[in-house]
């Protein structure tokens, strides 16, 4: 089992990966926790793929458990959804001594970490994360949040898991697209970081390939990640390096309703366009790294391309980065070597 340990602001939570690691979900709770009680947040894909296991699994440790099932996919990520939540742990009886469990990808850790950090004003919560979005990226850095119609994330908490479970199993699961499109997160913090990670995914771009490798990859992601929050978990600074790709992937999810891309199908999208726009603005040096980055994506079934009709510019007005006519842009000078860019509004066009 690979065990990485998270000091944030005098906060330290372990992440635990491992294949089957979700068959000692009981002990691991025991040990960590003493907590015999538990609220299991999930999704309608998840409980049917991985739901009998995980409950006979808490019915043999003597844990009880109650669990909220919410309809699969980012519209469930509202406000509509937590106040639901709140009024099954009235229900349930769940008080501040009982642990939530987030269950699924990365749009039930962002509720169930929100729920987390305002139910009773704070309950502990474990991440099990069961997509390699969430593995490598929303399950690490404590952020938790919902959309409201203006956008994406708007409302939201910084808020730490008190453990993240990854069973490299669970996503054996998942579908392709939904695999890849974690992957576009893997690929974006080579891009930022790890240039040997990089090269890697260009010689291991099919999914046979890199779940070979699986844990590895994922310790080796959520180490990257961990440390940036680690030295800046209030996204001062360092952190912001974390959104590159983000601001425009947001504006596209944003644009064309969200579902239509997935989320790291969007992201991938806002790499080549930081890419592009880095070269023209003459921050990236390396004008072959469009077309390098392009096939990788590309050969990840990545898509790659602004949709045609998408008002970068007013989506941005809305970005949490975002000054009076300026913004905080992420770029790559050169493979691994991230750099943060006060640009003009008006020089964002394409
Ligand atoms: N908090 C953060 O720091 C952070 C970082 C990145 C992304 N996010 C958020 O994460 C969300 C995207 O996460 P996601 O891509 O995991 O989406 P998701 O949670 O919607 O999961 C994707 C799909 O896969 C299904 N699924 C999940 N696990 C499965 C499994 N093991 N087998 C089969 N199907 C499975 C889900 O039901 C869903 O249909 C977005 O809302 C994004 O804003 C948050």
């Amino acid at each position: 089992m690979k065990k990485i340990a998270l000091n944030i602001e005098n906060f330290s939570y372990d992440i635990l990966i491992d294949y089957n690691l979700i068959d000692n979900i009981g002990s691991i709770i025991k040990e960590y926790f003493n907590a015999s009680t538990v609220f299991i947040i999930t999704d309608s894909n998840v409980v049917s793929f991985h739901g009998e296991k995980i409950n006979s699994i808490l019915d043999a440790s003597n844990i009880k458990f109650n669990t909220y099932v919410l309809p699969a996919g980012e519209s469930s990520k509202n406000i509509d959804t937590v106040n639901d939540i709140y009024n099954s742990l009235a229900n349930s009886e769940i008080t501040r001594h009982d642990i939530i469990i987030a269950f699924g990808g990365g749009v039930v850790g962002d509720i169930a970490g929100f729920v987390a950090s305002t139910w009773m004003r704070g309950l502990r919560f474990i991440q099990v994360p069961t997509t390699v979005l969430a593995c490598v990226d929303s399950s690490v850095g404590g952020k938790t949040g919902i959309n409201i119609s203006a956008g994406k994330n708007l409302v939201g908490s910084f808020y730490h898991p008190s453990l993240v479970l990854i069973d490299a199993n669970m996503l054996k699961t998942l579908p392709d697209r939904e695999f890849f499109s974690g992957v576009a997160e893997i690929v974006k913090h080579s891009l930022l970081f790890d240039s040997d990670m990089f090269k890697y995914l260009e010689e291991n771009n099919k999914r046979l390939d890199i779940e070979k490798n699986i844990c590895e990859l994922l310790e080796k992601n959520c180490i990257l990640k961990g440390r940036v929050v680690e030295r800046d978990f209030k996204e001062r600074h360092e952190r912001m390096m974390l959104n590159f790709g983000h601001t425009v992937g947001h504006s596209v999810e944003k644009h064309l309703g969200y579902g239509h891309f997935l989320h790291g199908e969007a992201v991938s999208i806002g790499i080549m366009f930081a890419l592009k726009l880095g070269v023209k603005l003459g921050i990236t040096k390396n004008e072959s790294l469009i077309e390098q980055v392009s096939s990788l994506l590309k050969s990840l079934n990545l898509p790659t391309d602004l949709p045609i009709g998408i008002d970068v510019l007013s989506a941005i007005k809305l970005d949490k980065k975002r000054m009076s006519d300026s913004i905080n842009f992420i770029f790559i000078e050169k493979l691994g070597e991230p750099i943060i860019k006060k640009i003009l509004l008006k020089n964002i066009i394409f």
